[in-house]
């Protein structure tokens, strides 16, 4: 197994502000792996992603202490080009990421751009579009589509060009619920791909839990928690005085595990299925 990126004691203040936004974070992020990224607001979690895309320190004032390490190269001394290369992102406004009159040229451009040659950008182009279902909006201006189809272009533009790590802020956020499936559905096709590492903020706990290898919890500028999403929601009440409730069917679980239901050692079920399967055990073992 291989770190892709590699944060030590990474301490962090904006210039116009009194306070650290981070304030002693370490953490290391492995090779294809899904991080799913949680807290309340203002906690940090988008200033920690950009030290790790770049734009801390490179776009942004402010006193930086600490390692940030992406490919085992400290990304203060990456270049842009190096950075774009390693990293894409993805931010709650797709709109913010347009540039061109149709889908595919704001696709092929993001390519272009990376030096592609025709027969790569085809092949890319069928693939992202397959994965993102935005084959039919190809010839369409992507100011025209509605939001959940904008999130899509922009999720696909950013794997068109094939980083290796690629992270999400708040996709979902700004749009409708069906829109939102959408998206987590490519996630889940991206992550049981297992060709990228994907670092993506989110509120939908329950979604992100499910696709999640680890689960970090960013909380007043340090890392609060790391950990695989059934140990991640052990201590329901540590994480409710940070902001984030545990999906229902696990909190449900650890209820009844806390009236000595059933062994502290089976893991929290994240999804109804898993819920149903430990409640059907601990049925069984009272009836024999
Ligand atoms: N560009 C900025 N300039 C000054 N302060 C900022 C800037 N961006 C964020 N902050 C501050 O840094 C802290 C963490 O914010 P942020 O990383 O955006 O949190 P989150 O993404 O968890 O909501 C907050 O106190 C916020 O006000
Ligand atoms: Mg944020």
């Amino acid at each position: 197994m291989s770190e892709v990126v590699v944060i030590q004691d990474l301490e962090w203040k904006y210039s116009n502000t009194k306070e650290f936004a981070l304030r002693g974070v370490s953490l290391e992020i492995e090779e294809n792996s899904f991080v799913g990224v949680v807290g309340a607001n203002e906690q940090g979690k988008t200033t920690l992603i950009s030290c790790i895309n770049g734009l801390i320190p490179h776009s942004h004032h402010g006193v930086y202490r600490g390692s940030v390490q992406v490919f085992g190269k400290e990304v203060r001394e990456q270049d842009a080009l190096e950075l774009a290369t390693n990293v894409g992102m993805v931010f709650a406004d797709p709109e913010s990421q347009f540039t061109a009159m149709t889908v595919e040229e704001e696709l092929a451009f993001g390519m272009e751009n990376m030096g592609f040659d025709l027969s790569k950008i085809r092949e890319q182009l069928d693939w992202v579009s397959d994965i993102t279902m935005i084959g039919d909006l190809l010839d369409k201006s992507p100011y025209d589509i509605s939001g959940g189809q904008k999130q899509r272009v922009a999720i696909a533009s950013v794997l068109a060009m094939n980083p290796p790590i690629i992270i999400m802020d708040e996709p979902t956020s700004m749009i409708d619920p069906l829109g939102k499936q959408f998206i987590f559905n490519i996630l889940r096709r991206l992550k049981e791909a297992r060709e990228h590492t994907l670092i993506v903020v989110e509120h939908n706990i329950e979604q992100l839990a499910s696709l999640s290898d680890q689960m970090l919890l960013i909380h007043e500028g340090k890392v609060a928690r790391m950990a695989p999403p059934a140990e991640f929601f052990d201590d329901p009440a540590y994480l409710v005085e940070r902001g984030i409730v545990a999906p229902e069917v696990t909190e449900f679980a650890y209820r009844l595990r806390e009236l000595g239901q059933f062994s502290a050692d089976i893991h929290l079920p994240l999804d109804l299925d898993n819920g149903i399967e430990i409640t059907k055990s601990v049925l069984d073992r009272q009836h024999s």
